[in-house]
């Protein structure tokens, strides 16, 4: 037997199971802690299975929820890798140890197995304490993380430690020994090949500094989005953004050069609306002119309201004979975790729009949402 694991925000295991369950029907789940779900896959899975890339769908069909799988294998994902193409997974590996007792002695193992394997890295992050947002929890990197990632570092002869990258981030390809920090004195080992971005990341997690003068959180989020998706924004890029205020992800758009236009009833921050790249158009969605969309081309959307009321706003630009937009960003919010059934649905819609390139993600960032980015390719205008 092998074992799969999977990391997941609190509140979403239910549909990483369901993910799986698609992907690679010949598993059966196993262990499992809030946000931290392992599965079992008979002897005979299949060994070289491999999946594209997020953004190649031509000969690929998706899963329920979106994820791309290959239509000629078996399995939807290369379970060697351990990284299955999930929306609610953020990091994920084949199983190796679960180690428990003496400190030192787990310390140990860890060395052994980093002299003895051909790991390029070493990556180890806590499952999640809380449901994120949860009285102020935040996902994210922990001191206990840094203080585990210090002893091994400090265990480990020289000669292995100078060629290995420990916490930090790696690039596609590379092989990783993980460690999870499933309770204070339980931990999972494993390991993964780096396939794709969020994969090259300890934990899936994306080590944002938030600068000073950002004024929302949803800074990271847009950040996130932009590094995760890979959506190609470039100096210049005319950006629509539904739910703009106060602006945080507009001054992540803004510093990388796109010029922006925010759309929302509530007041942008001062600093924002001081940037000469920045318009505002104060208003709901559905009381703007859509002459204003005529030369924007990506279109971002961060409302608190229900999917199916920014699938509504969206459709109606994106659809609009004026109106030529080449990709999505945007934020679903699952203001119920049920809403997370219907994710099929929301995603073929987006599609039937004529996005033939999707993916999808809940982020680290996100609360109880998830990130849906979008790609037209080839782009064709509306004349
Ligand atoms: C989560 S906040 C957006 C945060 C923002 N993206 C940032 O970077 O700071 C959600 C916003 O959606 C806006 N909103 C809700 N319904 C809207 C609608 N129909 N049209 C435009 N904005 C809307 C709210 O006014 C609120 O400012």
């Amino acid at each position: 037997m092998s074992y799969l694991f999977t990391c997941c925000q609190i509140g979403a295991e239910k549909f990483l199971k369901h993910e799986l369950s698609e992907l690679a029907p010949q598993a059966h789940f196993a262990f499992s802690r809030p946000g931290f779900v392992t599965f079992k896959f008979p002897e005979d899975r299949p060994a070289t299975d491999r999946v594209g890339s997020q953004f190649d769908v031509g000969s690929a069909k998706t899963n329920s929820f979106g994820s791309i799988t290959s239509s000629t294998r078996p399995c939807g994902f290369a379970p060697e890798e351990g990284v299955p193409k999930s929306i609610f997974a953020r990091a994920s590996g084949v199983s190796l140890e679960r180690l428990t007792g003496d400190e030192t002695q787990r310390i140990e193992k860890i060395v052994k197995e980093l002299e003895d394997g051909d790991y390029q890295a070493f990556h180890v992050w806590s499952r999640d304490e809380k449901p994120s947002g949860k009285s102020g929890y935040e996902v994210g990197p922990t001191e206990e993380d840094d203080r585990v990632a210090n002893l091994v570092r400090s265990a480990l002869p020289s000669s292995v430690r100078n060629r290995l990258l420990i916490n930090e981030p790696v690039v596609k390809g590379d092989r990783v020994l993980d460690c999870t920090i499933v309770d204070p004195d339980v931990w999972m080992t494993g390991f993964h090949r780096a396939t794709f971005t969020a994969t090259c990341y300890p934990g899936g997690m994306i080590n944002l500094v938030m600068p000073p003068e950002v004024v929302s959180r949803a800074w990271y989020k847009m950040e996130e989005a932009l590094i995760w998706s890979g959506l190609p924004l470039e100096p210049g890029a005319r950006v629509a953004e539904l739910g703009s205020s106060p602006g945080g992800a507009t001054q992540a758009l803004l510093s990388r050069g796109c010029q922006v236009l925010g759309v929302d009833p509530a007041e942008m921050a001062p600093i924002v609306l001081a940037n000469p790249n920045f318009r505002h158009l104060r208003g709901r969605t559905t009381e703007l002119p859509k002459k204003e969309f005529r030369k924007i081309r990506w279109l971002a959307s961060d409302m608190n309201v229900a999917p199916n009321y920014t699938l509504d706003a969206v459709e109606d630009i994106v659809m609009n004979k004026q109106v030529s937009i080449r990709g999505l960003i945007l934020t679903l919010k699952l203001v119920e975790w049920d809403l997370a059934w219907n994710i099929p649905q929301y995603l073929e819609r987006i599609r039937s729009w004529g996005f033939n390139v999707i993916k999808a993600r809940q982020l680290q960032h996100n609360r109880q949402e998830i990130c849906v980015a979008a790609l037209q390719t080839p782009f064709r205008r509306k004349s």
